[in-house]
């Protein structure tokens, strides 16, 4: 078996695990807090963050990866995968900056806004609004990556 294979399955792996984890805060978690259950689930998202960035790194690494296995270059472009990949690439990139704003400066901000007695409301829009935008682009990813493998 060469490593192509269980490559590609962790790529798919870390996948499900970043967007299927961020479905279930923004669909579970979310609607929680807006019902007042706003410090645990502030803790909650905190918690989620190493599951979260260790699955992108490994979605991207494993991506780059699978980028040297498709094969000769000018089959490559001549099919349209080079042009499918850098869209994708450009989405990825936003997506990962959209969820590290989130993760890294709205989830902070909701819990300082929590000890601190403030309104954590505008942390928890801007939050539902960025996770949104992230499983959006995350459904375009998916069909481009099944486009580049099935081109
Ligand atoms: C910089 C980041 C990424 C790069 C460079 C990349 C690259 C690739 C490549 C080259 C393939 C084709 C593999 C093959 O045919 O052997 C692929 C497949 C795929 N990728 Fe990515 N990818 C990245 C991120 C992502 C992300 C974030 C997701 C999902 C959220 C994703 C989902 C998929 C899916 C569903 C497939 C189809 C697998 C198959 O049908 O065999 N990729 N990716």
């Amino acid at each position: 078996m060469t490593p192509a294979l269980p490559i590609l399955w962790l790529h798919l792996l870390s996948a499900v695990v970043w967007v299927g984890g961020l479905a279930y805060q923004t669909h579970v978690l979310l609607p929680a807090a807006r019902r007042g259950g706003q410090a645990p689930v502030a803790d909650m998202l905190r918690r989620g963050r190493p599951l979260t960035w260790t699955a992108v790194a490994l979605v991207v690494l494993t991506g780059f990866y699978s980028v040297t296995r498709l094969g000769p270059l000018e089959r490559v472009l001549e099919s349209g995968a080079a042009l499918t990949l850098a869209l994708k690439f450009m989405l990825v990139l936003g997506a990962v900056a959209i969820a590290g704003q989130r993760d890294f400066a709205q989830v902070p901000r909701l819990t300082r806004a929590l000890a601190d007695g403030d309104d954590p409301r505008p942390a928890l829009s801007a939050i539902a609004w960025m996770d949104r935008i992230v499983l959006l682009l995350a459904a375009v990813i998916v069909f481009l990556g099944l486009a580049i493998s099935r081109r």
